[in-house]
């Protein structure tokens, strides 16, 4: 797989990253099996797919763990990127930015993932009651310790980002020119899809501009940009997409116009393409520094994801794929 290089430490990974958010958060628990998600994971550094998205919150802990399992065996391979900064709790989820906690999380999550350097430490979200600058400084700390390699910083989630008459990032880019001053941001993490291009604007462009690397997250729209959603097929209560405002069924019907522009360019690149790939192919074409993580706990998955890179775009596709449909259905 083509291999990508991120940050002022030129982090190299391979080009397609591999989401594990899906073996054990945010979606359908019915549907996650640990031995199926340890499959995965070994496929896709079989595959190339080096840098493994995590966080301590996943689960909480236990995708950690899992990927701590796969470490053991084979840390060398794979390049381990995990968040701190969000703890949960009974009915909410809290940002915890204080330097006693984030050094006491970094070494709960080191022991999770079984290994005694993480290669990306992100900030999972800034906390309204630390100064950011307090949090990154703890974090720098980490790097220095020998700890951490690169730090990262995860965006403003798109229901705290936008406020009346301003860009969804503005809140990410200010945090983003504050922490700058304490230590190097080698990566940004934020959403990146054909459904969701926000991080155009202004995002990518700093991260450009700064040497800074772009982590695509939800380069698939939760699933949505796959075309293997049915509208109205109903979501199970613990998963996301049955509170999410893009999942009713007359919002994923209207949404179809953006699965069928992708179906369209797949079809122009061959029988075996599919609109998964082309939705990761159109964010890997959005700068060299983009990597995305797609989500995914299935072997299948995998491998269908890490041949995106393998997917070239021409410039009338990427025109055509510009040109669609804004996503319907939104937080704000
Ligand atoms: N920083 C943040 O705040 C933040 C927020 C959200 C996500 N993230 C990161 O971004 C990663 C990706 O986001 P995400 O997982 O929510 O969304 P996503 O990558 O847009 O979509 C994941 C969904 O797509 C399905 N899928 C994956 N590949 C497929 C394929 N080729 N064909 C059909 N279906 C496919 C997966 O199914 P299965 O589950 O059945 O495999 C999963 O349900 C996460 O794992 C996480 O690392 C970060």
């Amino acid at each position: 797989m083509e291999r990508r290089t991120i940050g002022a430490g030129a982090l190299a990974v391979g080009a397609v990253g591999l989401g594990c958010m899906p073996m054990s958060w945010a979606y359908s628990g019915s549907r996650q099996r640990g031995d199926e998600s340890l499959r995965a994971v070994h496929r896709a550094l079989d595959l190339g797919s080096t840098l493994l998205d995590t966080a301590d919150m996943y689960g909480p802990f236990t995708n950690e763990l899992l990927i701590g399992r796969v470490l053991k065996e084979r840390r060398a391979e794979a390049f381990v990127s995990t968040k701190v900064g969000l703890l949960v709790g009974e009915q909410h989820v809290v940002a915890n930015g204080r330097p006693g906690y984030v050094r006491r999380a970094c070494d709960a999550s080191l022991r999770r993932l079984q290994t005694d350097v993480i290669d990306l430490y992100q900030l999972h979200r800034a906390d309204p009651e630390v100064p950011v600058e307090e949090t990154w400084g703890a974090m720098a700390d980490l790097v220095r310790a020998g700890k951490v390699r690169a730090l990262g910083l995860c965006a403003v989630g798109a229901r705290g980002g936008r406020r009346s008459g301003t860009g969804l990032h503005d809140a990410t880019l200010r945090q983003l020119r504050r922490v700058q001053q304490v230590f190097p941001v080698s990566a940004v993490q934020a959403e990146l899809s054909v459904w969701s291009p926000e991080a155009l604007e202004a995002l990518l462009p700093w991260c450009a501009a700064h040497g800074v690397g772009f982590l695509a997250a939800m380069p698939l729209g939760n699933g949505f940009l796959t075309g293997t959603l049915t509208p109205g097929e109903g979501f199970e209560p613990d998963d996301v997409r049955a509170r999410h405002p893009r999942f009713t069924a007359e919002m994923m019907a209207a949404n179809q116009p953006v699965v069928a522009g992708l179906r369209r360019v797949a079809r122009r690149h061959g029988e075996q393409v599919t609109p998964a790939q082309v939705a990761l192919a159109w964010t890997l074409a959005q700068g060299r520094h983009v990597v995305p993580v797609p989500g995914a706990k299935r072997e299948r998955w995998v491998t269908e994801n890490a041949s995106a890179a393998a997917v070239s775009l021409t410039p009338d596709d990427l025109t055509e794929l510009s040109l669609l449909p804004p996503a319907r259905g939104s937080w704000d």
